[in-house]
Formats: structure tokens, C-alpha cells, sequence
């Protein structure tokens, strides 16, 4: 399903450093929401700076890659895909994906994979986009 179809105004992009503070708030508030990401209500410390450096940190890796769905005011979802580093493992990919529970159900989490797809194949052909 395109991004466009999800809702007319979230858009699936590349995160940036800007999106520090609001992927941290997602991040705690999806601790409250769901029990299907690794961290507990309450665990997870990661600071606006720490979270602005592992932006910088994927921004100059090829092998990781983040896409944000942005509504604006904050973020209504992520995905995040880490590809093997080594020649055997090369083909394989993590893949870590959460949708605010406000947005479950409309396409959202299909929008951000279909992204993740379209920029792993970009990938195969010299990096993420
Ligand atoms: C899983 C998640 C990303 C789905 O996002 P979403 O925007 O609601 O997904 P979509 O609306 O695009 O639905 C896609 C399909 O997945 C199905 N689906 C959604 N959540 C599901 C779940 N928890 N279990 C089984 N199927 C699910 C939908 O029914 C839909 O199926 P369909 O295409 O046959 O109708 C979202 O529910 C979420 O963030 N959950 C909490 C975090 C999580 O579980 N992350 C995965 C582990 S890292």
C-alpha cells in the first residue's frame, strides 16, 4: 500500500537528526502501549543527545536504515531494518517495527515496510534510501 494511502497527512520518510526528541517520545510512549517492544514502561533512558547521535550513527552506515511515518507535530510510527554485515549473512535483515496504537489498522505499518522494501533494493544497488 503507498504511503499516501495510510493518511493523507502522515509521510513515510528517512529519519533526520531533527527527529530526535519526537522518535524518543515515540519510542517511551510504544513502551506504554504495546508489549511487543523490547523494553518495559519506564526502561528506557535514551536522551534526546543520545538519540540525535544514533541518528548521525545510521545517517553514515549502509548496513542500517530508519524510516519515520511524520504527521507533523510527532511521529506516528517507525521502522528500522539492520542488514548483516558479513558475506554470509549479507542477505539477512533485522527488522524492528511500531505504529502509535492511535494508528493501528489504517495501513501505516504496511506503508512504512513497503518503504523499507523499496529502500533495501536501493540498497542492493550502493545504499539506503
Ligand atoms: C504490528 C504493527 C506494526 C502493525 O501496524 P498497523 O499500522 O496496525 O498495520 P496495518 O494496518 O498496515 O495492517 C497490516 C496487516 O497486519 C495485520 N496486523 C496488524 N497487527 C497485527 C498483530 N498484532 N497480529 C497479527 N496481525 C496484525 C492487519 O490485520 C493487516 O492484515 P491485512 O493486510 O490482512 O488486513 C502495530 O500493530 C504495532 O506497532 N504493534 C506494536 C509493536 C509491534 O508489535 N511490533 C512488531 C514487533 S517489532
Amino acid at each position: 500500500m503507498p504511503s499516501s494511502q495510510a493518511s493523507a497527512t502522515v509521510r513515510v520518510r528517512k529519519v533526520e537528526t531533527g527527529d530526535a526528541a519526537k522518535l524518543v517520545e515515540l519510542n517511551r510512549t510504544l513502551d506504554q502501549e504495546t508489549r511487543f517492544m523490547s523494553m518495559e514502561p519506564g526502561e528506557r533512558t535514551t536522551t534526546q543527545e543520545q538519540q540525535a547521535q544514533r541518528i548521525a550513527d545510521i545517517a553514515g552506515s549502509p548496513a542500517v536504515a530508519l524510516f519515520v511515518a511524520d504527521e507533523g507535530a510527532r511521529l506516528a510510527g517507525f521502522v528500522a531494518v539492520s542488514a548483516g554485515t558479513l558475506r554470509r549473512t549479507r542477505h539477512t535483515a533485522q527488522l524492528v517495527i511500531g505504529v502509535r496504537r492511535s494508528h493501528w489498522g489504517q495501513g501505516l505499518g504496511t506503508s512504512l515496510l513497503h518503504r523499507r522494501a523499496s529502500g533495501q533494493r536501493r540498497r542492493a544497488s550502493g545504499g539506503w534510501n
